[in-house]
């Protein structure tokens, strides 16, 4: 290979690493419009997917009651829990049946039935017994199952603090050992 030829083949590889005018622009413009976008989208996209996002809230507890309320009689408490659904938060009411056991352990119970969902009360019959009045299930002061349903009353997670009971998620009952 001669220099002329030598001279050649060189200008030939710096001409293709070069970049072409053309191409700038397309980079430049591409790169100016993805910018661009990205400002608007980008929210909308956190917005779409931000329920996702947020961890769930475990174990968090609702101050219900004071301590010193508590007795071995069952008693109905309400109180309030945000609930949220995807995008829409809300407040709902909820029920427990608080008490004492003989140990002097507090313990609360859902009020919901487990044979079709009806609420349950305490004592309507004078039995020291939950009843329900949808078909008559009873069950026991711990939430054992006595007729009708085949499980027992579901239990509240509970926390004490400085005097006051805490509700948290409702558990499986875990009294019927
Ligand atoms: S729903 Fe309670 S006994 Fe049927």
């Amino acid at each position: 290979m001669n220099n002329n030829e030598q001279f050649e083949a060189e200008k030939g590889r710096k001409k293709r690493k070069e970049m072409t005018r053309r191409q700038f622009l397309s980079y430049t413009l591409g790169g100016t419009t993805a910018f661009l976008m990205a400002g608007p989208i980008l929210p909308m996209v956190r917005f779409a997917v931000d329920p996702l996002l947020k961890k769930e809230e475990a174990g968090e507890h609702v101050k219900v009651v004071e301590v010193s309320k508590i007795t071995t009689e069952p008693q109905e408490f309400k109180f309030k829990v945000k609930q949220v659904d995807g995008w829409y938060e809300s407040e709902a009411e909820l029920i427990a049946w608080i008490s004492k056991d003989d140990k002097g352990e507090v313990f609360a119970l859902s009020p919901v039935c487990k044979h079709l969902g009806c609420t349950i009360f305490w004592n309507t019959k004078g039995l020291n017994e939950y009843d329900c009045p949808c078909h008559d299930a009873r069950y026991s002061k711990d939430g054992k199952n006595i007729t009708v349903s085949r499980l027992p009353l579901d239990e509240y997670d509970v926390k004490i603090d400085n005097g006051y009971v805490y509700l948290g998620k409702i558990k499986p009952n875990t009294r019927m050992k």
